[in-house]
This record gives C-alpha cells, structure tokens and sequence, in this order.
C-alpha cells in the first residue's frame, strides 16, 4: 500500500534556553501513514508527538533526517495536511462560518466555494445554524467541532489531530469520538487517512488501525500494535479489553519488547450459528441427492440464501461431517452414516464428533465431569467466552454450544437457573 506521508529517520533537537547545549526531543523517528488508515501515535506527555507532527506538517524542519509527503520530499509546508489541535485555536474575532473557511480563503479559493465548502463541514460535525456565532458563544465540544470543519474542508490526504478531545470533558469527548468513529466508517471522512496523537490508549485503540507506541527522554518509536478488531469497536468486548491492557503494560514497562497480543487467537474457534437440527437435515438432504450438492442449486431447493446456508455447511465442515470443494458440498463417510444411522446411532455420532472437533464442548463436558453433582453455572462459561467475543457474540457462541451438546445428549441446560448439567442417567 502507498505511504502518503512517511518521516525517515527524522531527529530533532532544540538549542538549550542559555544557547549552551542541545536539547534532544526526537530521536532517530521513522513513522509512515498508509492511504486508508487511522494511525495513532500514542505517547507519555512530554515524548515530542507534537513537535513530530510539526515536522509532518511541514511548520518546523527536522534537524537530522527528512519528511516525504506523497513520496516527495517536503520542503515547506505540507500541502497534503490539515491539524485538528487540542486547544482548538480558533479565531476568536471571526464568525464560526470564518473560522471553518480560513484554511481556503489562505489557499486562495474563491469566496463562493470556500462559503458552500464551510457550510457542509459544519453540517458534518453538526453546527448547522451557528455559522454566524462567535468562538466565544459556544462550549468547548462545539469549538472543537468548527476546529474538525475547519479542517474538513481542506479534503486533506492526512488529517492530523493532536489529542483533539484531550481538553473536553468526558461525555463530550466521548461523543464527538463516537462521530469522528461513524463518519470514518461510514465511508464519509473527507480525508484518505488519519494521524491521531493521543496519550490516552483507550482512544487509539477505539480510533486507530495501528497503533505506534512512543517513549519519551529522547522521543523514539518502541514498537507498533495492529488493532485488528471489528469496526464499530466494542470498547466492552474482551478482546478490546485485553488489548488496553496489553498496551497499558507495555507502556508502563520500558524493557517490554512490543508484540501483538499474545493469545489473541481465539482459544476456541468460533462456531458457526447453525442448529444440530438443521446440520442434520442438510446432511439427509445431500445424501438424498447422492452424496454430493452444489450449493447455490442446494440453497435453491432449501429456499435459502446462499449467506444463509453456509453456516449450516461450515457447522458440518467443523464437525467433520461434510466438506467442501469447488462450491460443491459432499458428505464425508462419517457423515453419511450420521445421517442413515438409527437416531440414537446418529446421536452418538454427533457425540463424538463434538468431543473430538469442538473445544467449547470440551471445557464444558471437563468442568461438568469435574464436579460432584455435575453442574456448573453458565456464567463461568460466557465468562470465559467473553475474553474473546463481545458481549452479545460470547452469547450467541454459547447459545450454540449448548444447541449442540443438548441434541448429543452431553449436557441438559436450565435456561431458568442458568444451569449446565450432566445428563439424568
Ligand atoms: N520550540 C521548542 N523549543 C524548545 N523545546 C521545545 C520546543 N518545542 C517542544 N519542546 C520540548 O520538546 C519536548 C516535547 O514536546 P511536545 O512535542 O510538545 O511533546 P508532547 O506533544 O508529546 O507532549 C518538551 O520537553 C518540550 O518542552
Ligand atoms: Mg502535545
């Protein structure tokens, strides 16, 4: 993928207040910014992200290495940018519609454009109708919002935001994250890629796809992490969790060698959401036509979307019933005497399969096993699920699980009580 904007071993140091040393803030600093993707810097207080993103932008030269902007080396200011600052700095003699139209009227633009332009960014961040108010005259979300117009309307490569919800307080901050997130993944962001600075890492993990971890004394990258989770985020989800918590480690240990998440793979593989019933059923029917089914014929005769039947088919696939080749689905031997079989013949099948293919069911059948009276409630399960699904997800797996254990007759659930327990006999 093509960097937009790439700092290559850029060092910066500033002579000390009494001329007498230099000052050395960042240090061997090489960071890149790929189209299409939200990055955060994520650093102590102090660690020279803002002087980095001074030099990204082109308002102060680097003292030893260099910036490419679009592959070109920079030379000035960076045409491709455009800042979101923490403290806002909007002009506080000119109009809210002035402010958000400054960075075009600089460039020149005719009066015209740069009015329609400043009235749809403020429409983005949810301003319309204050276009005539003074900076004054609004709360400190508001300001930050004509800060993000005024930096909408550049349509910049790289939109940079140096810890833009630092000074909010934390509804509001959470808020206007929660719309930077939406229009993002909606598709509306009028920049190709984000640069967010940020010390705080709860926010780059909720915004960014990569996160590059700084140190501090001189500012120097220690390492980065992918944020390899589902957009929206799910800032309850186990995973998000456990990925703060990697991060907060990190960072708090200057020794630490950065890796992604250790155990990040799911400790049980995810199930597909497809009922024993069902998986029965579809197994019959392919026996019924030979063995073997294409699947969009399949689907057809099921009345079935395509998306709908596949979970059916992976289930089987998992359990190692069926399998697929070439957008057919052929029964395996073992799932073909599973669908011929006797039902408790059948059932027995299932068991095994279960046993042999499906960790879930067996920490389930372990921990039932374990205990005197064979019962184990069914929060220490979702609980254990829950580190690595959301909330809602860890629900559906279980719910899954014990669809499938129950048809096997390997344990019986109470949905009252919320239950778990080996079966009578
Ligand atoms: N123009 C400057 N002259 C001297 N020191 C500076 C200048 N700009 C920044 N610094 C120093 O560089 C260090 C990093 O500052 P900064 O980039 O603002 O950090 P951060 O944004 O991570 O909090 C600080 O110690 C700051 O005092
Ligand atoms: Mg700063």
């Amino acid at each position: 993928m093509t960097s937009l904007l790439v700092a290559e071993h850029v060092t910066k140091s500033f002579l000390l207040p009494d001329g007498s040393d230099h000052y050395t803030v960042l240090e061997n600093v090489s960071v890149n910014v790929r189209a299409g993707e939200v990055v955060a810097l994520l650093g102590r207080s102090g660690c020279g992200k803002s002087t980095l993103l001074r030099i990204l932008a082109g308002l102060i030269a680097p003292t030893e290495g260099r910036v490419l902007a679009d592959d070109a080396p920079l030379t000035g200011p960076n045409p491709n940018v455009a800042m979101v600052f923490q403290s806002f700095a909007l002009l506080p003699w000119l109009t809210v519609q002035e402010n958000a139209e400054l960075g075009l009227t600089a460039r020149g633009v005719a009066k015209e454009e740069s009015e329609a332009e400043a009235i749809k960014a403020l429409r983005m961040v949810g301003l319309e109708g204050f276009e005539n108010a003074y900076p004054r005259e609004l709360s400190g979300g508001m300001r930050q919002r004509v800060g993000f117009a005024r930096a909408f309307v550049m349509h910049p490569e790289v939109l940079m935001m140096d810890e833009p919800f630092s000074a909010l307080d934390v509804l509001t901050a959470e808020n206007l994250r929660g719309e930077i997130s939406e229009l993002w993944e909606a598709g509306r962001f009028p920049a190709k890629s984000i640069l967010l600075v940020t010390h705080n890492i709860e926010e780059a993990v909720t915004l960014s796809d990569r996160v590059i971890v700084l140190a501090a004394n001189p500012g120097r990258v220690r390492g980065e992490l992918m944020v390899d989770l589902p957009r929206p985020r799910d800032t309850k989800s186990g995973r998000f969790k456990h990925l703060v918590d990697h991060i907060y480690t990190i960072m708090t240990n200057p020794e630490a060698v950065i890796k992604q998440v250790p155990g990040e793979e799911p400790r049980f593989p995810s199930l597909p959401h497809a009922r024993a019933g069902g998986i029965s059923g579809l197994l019959e029917m392919i026996v019924d036509h030979g063995g073997r089914d294409d699947l969009p014929q399949l689907a057809e005769r099921l009345r079935l979307e395509v998306d709908d039947l596949l979970p059916i088919v992976d289930a089987a696939v998992m359990l190692g019933l069926a399998e697929v080749a070439h957008g057919d689905v052929m029964v395996t031997n073992i799932g073909a005497e599973f669908a011929q079989a006797s039902q408790d013949r059948s059932k027995e099948i299932f068991r095994e399969q279960l046993l042999r293919r499906v960790p879930i069911i067996q920490t389930i059948v372990e921990a039932l096993r374990g205990k005197n009276n064979g019962k184990v409630k069914a929060d220490l399960f979702l609980d254990i699920l829950d580190e690595f699904y959301s909330s809602k997800e860890a629900q559906r797996q279980f719910a899954t699980a014990v669809d499938w254990g129950r048809y096997a007759k390997l344990f019986e659930y109470d949905a009252d009580e919320e239950i778990l327990q080996l079966p009578e006999d």
